[in-house]
């Protein structure tokens, strides 16, 4: 199916039954069948007929943008870490929620589908949606793939931050590799009620079992709307934290086979509404089969190319994927809550280049000077000038510098040639005004 751009979320997962996918793509087993083994992230899987895995994705397994330091997608990460850290905190000020950033991408049917509900004929299962391994294993598709089983091993409050995989077409905004947070609370009849005065009555669970769109058959409305309000306020906040205080959110009413009721946050941005999140009610049922049946939850799932690109401006979602240093530097903070713009970058390749020197003695050489230097030589097409290595001379005790320069053409290539006649020049220069010697 072609998703639209808020792929980066939910679509796949919201849809109901009655939706049918145009069949886009023909399957094709693109493993060696030779052998009928394929080794990914250092395990062995037997292939099958549901294999379609392909070498592209193969090679985005274990790139973990969301944990590389100074990466767009690393930042988000950060700062909606940094928003739980500082909003939730237990009775002696220890942050509440635990984080789980480095789970295998590598999941069973079970945990992606089955554990969450998503009935068997469900569209998002399909082979032209995922990327399967066998029939039994695939990549996961949403990072929620991991809810049922954290919450069986006792955790109440936690954060999972991993890559995802979904087929789909590549251009500026769809890529089929893309990263997500989920987050899960889930609390006692006691928690939810503590704050609310004269609570002594207020119950978790109905008896009378009846769902409505506005709750499960087994929750109370009383806790339900609690916990609602709780999801709700902390979403808006987490917005206001990335996007500014005056960020203009609204909530849409959603559907997804493991929440209940539903909803989806769509932040205004550049004169339009943008849904960034899914989010609901976990089905009590899920709850119960990971023996946390006597708690209420909520859950949320969200995009942070997309976050990362609205927060940005960055344009293209292929741009994650670069290695281009014109790219990647503009992201180079310690403060992951610094604000960025990003400013485009040119298409024409980078031309790289080093320069070694002995400095002057008498401490009168400052890299300032040569920087300017490279910029009144190179003009325009000096993108970065970057000191790469100071050495000192354990004899002679003379100091030297070695830079690298990247050049590049806002409209054009660039050839090596006119690359290393300026480069050239550049060395003339520094020479003959610093006083330098060039190694
Ligand atoms: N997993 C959903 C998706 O990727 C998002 C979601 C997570 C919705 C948790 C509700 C609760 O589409």
């Amino acid at each position: 199916m072609i998703l639209k751009w808020y792929q980066s979320y939910s679509a796949l997962f919201r849809y109901t039954k009655q939706f049918t996918i145009n069949k886009k793509y023909a399957t094709i087993p693109n493993v060696s069948k030779s052998s009928n083994k394929l080794e990914l992230l250092g395990q062995k899987y037997i292939i099958d007929e549901w294999t379609n895995i392909t070498p592209q994705i193969i090679r985005k397994l274990g790139c973990n943008l969301h944990v590389t330091k100074y990466h767009p997608l690393s930042l988000v990460r950060q700062q909606i870490i940094d928003y739980f850290y500082k909003n939730y905190r237990n009775r002696v000020g220890n942050p509440l929620f635990s984080v789980y950033d480095n789970l295998n991408p590598i999941v069973t049917v079970s945990q992606n589908f089955d554990s969450l509900l998503v009935p068997k004929d469900h569209p998002s299962r399909k082979k032209t949606d995922c990327y399967y391994i066998n029939h039994e294993t695939l990549l996961r598709a949403h990072t929620t793939a991991h809810q049922a089983e954290l919450i069986s091993m006792g955790l109440n409050n936690f954060l999972i931050i991993g890559d995802v995989y979904r087929r789909d077409e590549i251009d500026a905004t769809h890529y089929p590799v893309f990263h997500q947070i989920d987050a899960v609370r889930i609390c006692t009849e006691d928690e939810i009620f503590k704050n609310i005065n004269g609570s002594g009555d207020l119950k978790l669970f109905d008896s009378q079992r009846v769902e409505t769109a506005e709750k499960q058959g087994y929750h109370t409305l009383e806790s339900v709307k609690v916990m609602e309000h709780e999801l709700k306020s902390t979403l808006t906040g987490l917005a206001k934290a990335i996007f500014g205080q005056d960020v203009q959110c609204r909530w849409v009413d959603q559907y997804f086979p493991f929440t209940h009721p539903s909803w989806e946050l769509e932040i205004f941005h550049e004169n339009k509404w943008l849904e960034i999140l899914g989010c609901g009610i976990i089905r009590q049922n899920i709850l119960e089969k990971s023996g946390a049946g006597n708690r209420i939850g909520w859950a949320f799932g969200m995009g942070l190319e997309r976050l990362a690109m609205c927060l940005y401006n960055i344009p293209d979602i292929r741009l994650f994927w670069s290695n281009d240093t014109g790219f990647l530097s503009q992201f180079k903070v310690d403060d992951a809550n610094t604000r960025i713009q990003y400013k485009p970058i040119s298409i024409y390749p980078q031309c790289i280049n080093d320069i070694s020197f002995w400095l002057p003695n008498g401490g009168s050489y400052t890299s300032n000077d040569f920087y300017d230097i490279t910029r009144e030589i190179g003009g325009d097409i000096i993108e970065q000038v970057l000191l790469k290595d100071v050495f000192v001379h354990p004899k002679t005790k003379r100091t030297s510098h070695c830079y690298t320069i990247i050049y590049r053409h806002m409209e054009r290539t660039l050839s090596k040639k006119e690359v290393g006649e300026i480069h050239y020049k550049i060395e003339k220069a520094t020479t003959e005004r610093l006083g330098v010697t060039i190694r």
